[in-house]
């Protein structure tokens, strides 16, 4: 069964401030910033720009933020901006990142490691659809020569030898993100992207071991699991992200979503982070918490802690997720964009004296002070 993370609340400790120790890793709260494309990067080489994005939410006292979906491979971008850990260059210029979040704050930071396969070479997403975005003519993949939609462009059907490689690029970039030395690596298997696209029945229409029933749509990811998980500390933990359901007839539902997480976690998995949709362009309900449920569950059903994410707002939602034990995290991306510091405000707004740094400590008070 998964954690139950209630025990771990007192009086004095709401359950969304409570510490989660995974493996060895101990996160000091339930406040999750999500990953979030910046495209900021320069042939995939981060910068300030990134010290500063996931910094700053490690500061505003997010218990883990997890770096942007990083291209295991040059052709697996969205645009020719996104964050690489295809090369040995980009492995530095992420130690940096990391050892700002391990040496200033109490936060923990987890790669994403992902590949956009048919998803790949749309352009910067605020330039998408201008005519002002940068398209390279990028070598798509895909698991069929299906387009996400009837305007995009038709990616090319991988051969099987390409199949075999890709466990490759995958492993080579798990051994930088440990150099790096971040505490958890999160493999993207959700959104349409590479792995995604294998999984779901609309994108994969295979005839070989690689397509067909689950069971050969999860072969490629699931390889690919396992080769990461057998060169990752076994302190250190893995989540997968899946889009749970595809919100198409045809698609994954809850059931199926319950099945792949059973699968992963036999693998190694530690947890689910339950996305949905975007294999194709139809569109989720995009109101209300709607992805909880299915966090909630996965983990009763799959026995494997999940990570909540979607339209979570407020800081009693966020603590009433982890009480009631739907999910084992939070996680929150555009919430963070707007407050970097959303896991301080968070722990005011339910009467938690959430430590400041010393250099802040007299700004905590702020608003409180009898004048
Ligand atoms: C600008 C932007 C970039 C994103 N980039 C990623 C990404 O790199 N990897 C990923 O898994 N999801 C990505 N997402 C999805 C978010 O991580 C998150 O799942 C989604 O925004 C829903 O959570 P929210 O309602 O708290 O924003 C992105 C979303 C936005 C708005």
């Amino acid at each position: 069964m998964a954690t139950n993370p209630v025990s771990a609340a007192t009086p004095d400790i709401p359950a969304l401030f409570t510490p989660l120790t995974i493996r060895g890793l101990t996160l000091p709260n339930r406040v999750v910033m999500s990953p979030l494309c910046m495209y900021s990067a320069d042939d995939g080489v981060v910068s300030d720009w990134h010290v500063v994005h996931l910094g700053s939410r490690a500061m505003g006292g997010a218990g883990l933020v997890i770096a942007e979906m990083s291209a295991v491979h040059p052709n697996g971008r969205i645009s020719v901006k996104d964050a690489g850990i295809w090369d040995d260059k980009h492995t530095e210029p992420w130690k940096r990142v990391v050892d700002y979040v391990h040496a200033h704050t109490d936060g923990k930071i987890g790669m994403q490691l992902g590949h956009a396969g048919r998803k790949g070479d749309t352009g910067e997403s605020w330039k998408r659809g201008s005519g002002d975005e940068t398209i390279m003519g990028y070598d798509i993949i895909a698991p069929t020569a299906i387009p996400v939609s009837e305007r995009a462009r038709v990616p090319r059907e991988i051969t099987p030898d390409e199949i075999a490689a890709v466990p490759g690029w995958y492993v080579d970039a798990t051994k930088r993100a440990l150099e790096a030395d971040f505490d958890m690596l999160e493999f993207h298997c959700a959104h349409g992207y590479l792995m995604s696209s294998f999984i779901s029945p609309l994108s994969n229409r295979r005839t070989d071991d690689y397509g067909g029933g689950l069971e050969n749509r999860m072969r490629l990811p699931l390889e690919v699991f396992r080769a990461i998980r057998a060169v990752w500390p076994d302190e250190r933990p893995i989540s997968v992200r899946i889009s749970a359901v595809d919100w198409e007839e045809g698609g994954h539902e809850i059931e199926d979503a319950v099945a792949v997480s059973r699968l992963f976690h036999e693998a190694g998995a530690d947890l689910i982070d339950v996305s949905s949709g975007m294999v194709t362009n139809k569109r989720p309900p995009d109101s209300s918490l709607f992805q909880v449920p299915f966090a909630e569950q996965i983990r009763a059903e799959a026995g494997v802690p999940t990570m909540a994410v979607g339209n979570i707002e407020w800081a009693e939602q966020m603590n009433h997720i982890i009480e009631s034990g739907k999910a084992d995290l939070c996680v929150i991306g555009r919430g963070h964009m707007y407050d970097p510091y959303l896991a301080r405000h968070a722990a005011r707004e339910i009467g938690y004296d959430m430590p400041w740094p010393g250099q802040y400590s007299r700004g905590a008070k702020f608003r409180q002070l009898d004048r």
